[in-house]
């Protein structure tokens, strides 16, 4: 695990992204929603899974949609040529050139780029794209109902493509405000009358919510394999697969006699006798530092492998496990942090946060194997 191009063995940590999960996932998106083109989110560095991996994984996907424009570039160089849709637009006037070069769709969400697009010519013969997003509830980025369509008319008349967008607060709720149903009646009256395609779902609503697709879906993290909840059992029967699989080894093992205690703050207390292995695995490398004690991690042994709890602190660069189910480990010994035998979703749940927090908070030291 972990050699360097130099030849030399790195530090055991190394984050695996399966691009035929990615495959799996996209079909999985299709099957839910096969009158619907994808836009295939991949902001936040593919939500942490590195751009590279989501080219070769999605490549089949219908568009990308990512925040900044250098990413956008670095597709193009790349050499993709169907659809990218800036999810925020962008940022000052003078992107609009690079964005038209590039040949960008833009979500627009408020008047100020609404000027910029009426005054902008560009040298692109083909006028952009514009996804104009309505705010139906979220209350985040968007134009209020009542001035949507005034928007709408002004970039309609400056000779832009229009399509109409809205971002749902709660599709992962049941009964939460904004519901997906009020954010989704809101829309439709919003637009009636109006030309141009639609985008509404995100992954919660492609999951549960199959009346809220839109023309265009745009799935993030389910394609990554993990939860819109935040929890793996709501995700368990959706037949998704993981795509990052965190891996490192056991770098160190101590046997513990009862009253001994771990870690900085000796949170772990032993009650017998034990004995831990120490990962190479800490918050610098993105493990969350408020995982509890019982945190699932894997360890591998010659036949499917055994979880042993996390046990104590997590620190800089090591975390320690509970080895007693896990008599064959030893040092050397490959531990999986999350992936296909942990779900990240359970790690974050043990850690008070989401998937997909962890997922883009991967620390840039871990190295990536794109598999
Ligand atoms: C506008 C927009 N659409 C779609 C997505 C994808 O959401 P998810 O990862 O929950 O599928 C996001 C992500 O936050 C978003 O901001």
């Amino acid at each position: 695990m972990g050699e360097s191009a130099n030849g030399l063995v790195n530090r055991p940590i190394l984050a695996s992204i399966h691009t035929a999960a990615f495959q799996h996932n996209l079909n999985r998106v299709r099957e839910l929603a096969p009158e619907s083109k994808i836009w295939s989110v991949i902001k936040a560095r593919a939500y942490g899974h590195c751009f590279e991996a989501a080219l070769k994984g999605l490549a089949s996907t219908d568009g990308f949609a990512l925040l900044d424009i250098q990413d956008a570039a670095w597709l193009r160089e790349q050499g993709w040529q169907g659809r990218i849709l800036l999810l925020e637009g962008f940022f000052h006037e003078n992107e609009l050139n690079r964005a038209d070069e590039l040949s960008c769709d833009l979500v627009v969400h408020c008047d100020a780029q609404v000027e910029w697009l009426e005054r902008f010519r560009g040298k692109n013969p083909k006028p952009f794209n514009v996804f104009l997003k309505m705010n139906t509830g979220m209350n985040r980025l968007g134009f209020k109902p009542a001035e949507y369509r005034t928007a709408f008319h002004r970039l309609h008349s400056a000779g832009y493509h229009m399509h109409h967008m809205t971002h749902f607060a709660n599709a992962d709720q049941v009964d939460q405000l904004p519901t997906v149903g009020a954010q989704q009646e809101l829309f439709n009256e919003t637009i009636a009358g109006l030309a141009g395609s639609t985008s509404l779902a995100n992954s919660a609503a492609i999951l549960w919510h199959r009346n809220a697709l839109g023309d265009w879906v745009r799935p993030g993290i389910m394609l990554y394999g993990a939860s819109p909840t935040g929890l793996h059992a709501d995700i368990e029967h959706a037949n998704l697969q993981a795509v990052m699989h965190l891996h490192s080894e056991i770098i160190d093992i101590q046997e513990l006699q009862k009253g001994d205690r771990i870690g900085y703050g000796g949170r772990y207390e032993a009650t017998g006798a034990m004995r831990i292995g120490i990962v190479a695995c800490g918050y610098a490398d993105g493990y969350p530092r408020h995982a509890q004690d019982g945190t699932p991690v894997w360890v591998a042994a010659d036949d499917q492998g055994v979880i042993c709890p996390l046990v104590g602190r997590v620190s800089m660069d090591m975390l320690a496990i509970d080895l007693r189910d896990a008599p064959h480990a030893k040092i050397g010994s490959v531990v999986q942090l999350w992936g296909d035998k942990v779900p990240v979703d359970v790690v974050a749940q043990m850690s008070d946060t989401i998937g997909y927090e962890l997922l883009c908070a991967v620390a840039p030291r871990v190295p990536v194997e794109i598999k």
